[in-house]
């Protein structure tokens, strides 16, 4: 059995699969798991976690969403050879303070960062396909976004560069050892303007609506969003609203020698893959 296996975890989500086809061309060996995936990993259930570690060199780490579980799967990880740890965070963690947003990724970077492994930390802005392949699509497809989200713009970051940041760094042992790396796009814009650049590439009348945290968070209830999904969606924008995480960085360009795609590009390639028509 190979010892130089990378390991996807989350591989069937948005970075997951990129980061996983990614490294299949550059002919890494490509351990793709999660639960619906051929190599089943749970976070619920360690005692499938040996098996998926057998051979693996490097793992990409896509948290649970609870805090916890990471620090057990650390130490199994060095308990199975594992060399070199990549983990998925999100942009200025360290400023989120006491906001209840992203605790499940704080002891994320808590468990991987205290670890005796090489380690780097991959911290991206809210996705750019956050509007055609998640919370915002829905709304989107029916007429438009009411959100709580203000005049504090957001510096979208499109998944092919996080992905093509990830993969780099899985690639490269050493280079990227104890780095954090906060990812954004090339500039900020807000939700406002988000909407109406999709509503102008893919020829929609899609409207922006603003909202109250407390309308938000009831309406996502009601589209069938849990209560805790719902809370934790609410509480990002709240933390959003503070202005701490709302200016661009040179991540991607550190990582990569090109600067990042802007949300332009993003939305002409969605609009044109039929993303928002009904
Ligand atoms: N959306 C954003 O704008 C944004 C921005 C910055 C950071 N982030 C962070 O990115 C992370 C999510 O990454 P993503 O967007 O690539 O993933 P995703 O699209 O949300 O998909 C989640 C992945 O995790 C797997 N998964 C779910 N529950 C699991 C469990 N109990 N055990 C094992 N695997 C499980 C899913 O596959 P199965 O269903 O097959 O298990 C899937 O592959 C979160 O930590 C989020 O906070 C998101």
């Amino acid at each position: 059995m190979s010892t130089d296996i990378t390991l996807v975890l989350g591989a069937t989500g948005k970075t997951g699969r990129r980061v996983a086809a990614r490294l299949r061309l550059r002919g890494t060996p490509v351990r793709a798991a999660s639960r619906s995936s051929r190599t089943r990993f749970d976070w619920t259930d360690p005692t499938g976690w040996d098996a998926a570690l057998e051979g693996v060199s490097t793992v990409y780490l896509v948290p649970p969403t609870v805090p916890g579980p990471v620090h057990e799967f650390v130490a199994r990880a060095e308990a199975a050879g594992v060399r070199r740890l990549v983990l998925l965070s999100g942009h200025g963690a360290d400023t989120w303070g006491d906001s209840t947003f992203g605790l499940d990724m704080r002891s994320a970077e808590d468990a991987v960062r205290g670890s005796a492994l090489e380690w780097t930390v991959l911290r991206p802005s809210n996705f750019s396909q956050d509007f055609d392949e998640d919370v915002f699509h829905a709304p989107l497809v029916a007429g438009g976004l009411a959100l709580p989200a203000g005049e504090v713009p957001e510096p979208f970051i499109d998944l092919e560069d996080v992905a093509d940041v990830a993969a780099t760094v899985l690639a490269e042992p050493g280079r990227h050892a104890g780095r954090v790396y906060e990812l954004t796009g090339p500039r900020a814009l807000t939700f406002a303007e988000a909407v109406e650049l999709i509503a102008r590439a893919s020829g929609l009348p899609l409207t922006y609506k603003q909202v109250s945290l407390a309308e938000y968070t009831a309406a996502l209830v009601e589209q069938g969003v849990s209560e805790t999904e719902a809370e934790h969606v609410s509480a990002m924008f709240e933390l959003m609203a503070r202005g701490v995480i709302a200016g661009t960085t040179d991540g991607v360009a550190t990582v990569l020698g090109r600067p990042p795609r802007t949300f332009e590009e993003y939305v002409v390639r969605a609009a044109a893959a039929g993303a928002w028509d009904r």
